[in-house]
């Protein structure tokens, strides 16, 4: 769907926060840095434009958004919090993590947005750009990652250029982002349980509740019934097909490495790119979902990644890694 509507791209600064303010609360679709990944905003109150959201990312709508907040009093009329909700929210807002809470009573985010749930995913972002739009609108914004439905999220505007120029109005150019992949998503049921990997460790968040977080029941990504429906098996799938715990290399894969290159054949890469060459965790995840974008547009057999450690932020990138290769 290109609608033959013009996308404007704007530096970030005061100039384009009035804009993207304005845009918003004409019921447009602004892009805008995040400390994660580039969100997608639409007037989280706003029906219509939240259907157009919809419509630019070719997103099926049963796919709920994540109301973005400048502050703890916004996020409290919108959402239920209960004592583990206010700690994580007091530990880590502004920051990488959603939290899924009950709806408060006249919770201003439109129906469409929480696809029917009677639940409402929350965050306040860290980065300037993000908070400084949100404060000029005045209201919650709902943002999802500001990508094509099934690509990888966007670090750079770049990227979400790429996806989306003619199907939104304005894209806020922040430059990269800090994080790379998305926010930790913990829904505060009785028991919190970890619903998606992200930007926050587990390790973090337990530290704060004093106990393990819970992992979702084992059908929680079945299209039937999506807990966090955005974690269906293939969300983030490039086109080329990926080859996870790769130890050596095929003639005509790329090569996605991690760290010292210890790879069988590595001479066989059509092209090869380090995550983080000294093993930062940071680094790599900062660095994901650009070089997967990068290697898709090579024209490879496959992209062969080497085994990336399970710890720290490693938990985010290898989920992210799974349904990369799981394809589309
Ligand atoms: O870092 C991020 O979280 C980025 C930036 C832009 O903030 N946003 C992002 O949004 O990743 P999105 O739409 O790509 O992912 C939101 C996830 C989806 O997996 C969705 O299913 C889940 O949040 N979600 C939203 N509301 C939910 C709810 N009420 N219950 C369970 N999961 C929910
Ligand atoms: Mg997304």
């Amino acid at each position: 769907m290109d609608t033959g509507l013009k996308t404007h791209i704007l530096p970030a600064g005061a100039a384009a926060t009035a804009t993207a303010a304005g845009v918003l609360a004409e019921g447009g679709l602004v892009a805008f840095p995040t400390e994660t990944v580039y969100g997608l905003g639409a007037d989280a109150g706003n029906a219509a434009a939240i259907a157009r959201l919809y419509q630019a990312k070719g997103r099926p709508a049963f796919n709920p958004l994540i109301a973005h907040v400048a502050d703890l009093g916004a996020a409290r009329r919108i959402a239920l919090f209960d004592g583990q909700a206010l700690r994580l929210a007091e530990a880590f807002w502004p920051g990488p993590l959603t939290l899924v809470l009950p709806k408060a009573l006249s919770c201003p985010v439109a129906e469409l947005a929480t696809a029917g749930l009677d639940t409402v995913a929350v965050r306040i972002p860290a980065h300037k750009v993000a908070r400084d739009i949100i404060k000029a609108f005045g209201g919650a914004v709902v943002a999802p990652s500001a990508n094509l439905s099934g690509h990888v999220s966007p670090t750079t505007a770049e990227h979400v250029n790429g996806d989306l120029a003619g199907r939104i109005d304005l894209i806020v150019d922040g430059g990269p982002v800090e994080v790379g992949v998305e926010s930790t998503i913990v829904g505060c049921f009785s028991d919190p349980v970890l619903l998606r990997p992200g930007g926050l460790t587990r390790a973090e968040i337990e530290r704060v509740l004093g106990h393990p977080l819970q992992s979702p029941p084992a059908d929680a990504e079945s299209d039937a019934q999506p807990i966090a429906p955005g974690m269906l098996a293939s969300h983030y799938a490039p086109r080329t097909p990926v080859r996870l715990n790769a130890s050596d290399v095929h003639v005509g894969e790329a090569l996605l490495a991690f760290g010292p290159v210890k790879v069988g054949r590595r001479e066989c890469a059509s092209v090869e790119m380090n995550l983080s060459e000294r093993g930062d965790l940071a680094e790599a995840a900062a660095n994901l979902f650009g070089y997967l974008r990068t290697l898709d547009t090579r024209n490879a057999d496959a992209i062969a990644v080497m085994p990336i450690p399970e710890d720290g932020l490693g938990e985010a990138i290898n989920d992210r890694l799974r349904r990369a290769a799981v394809g589309r």
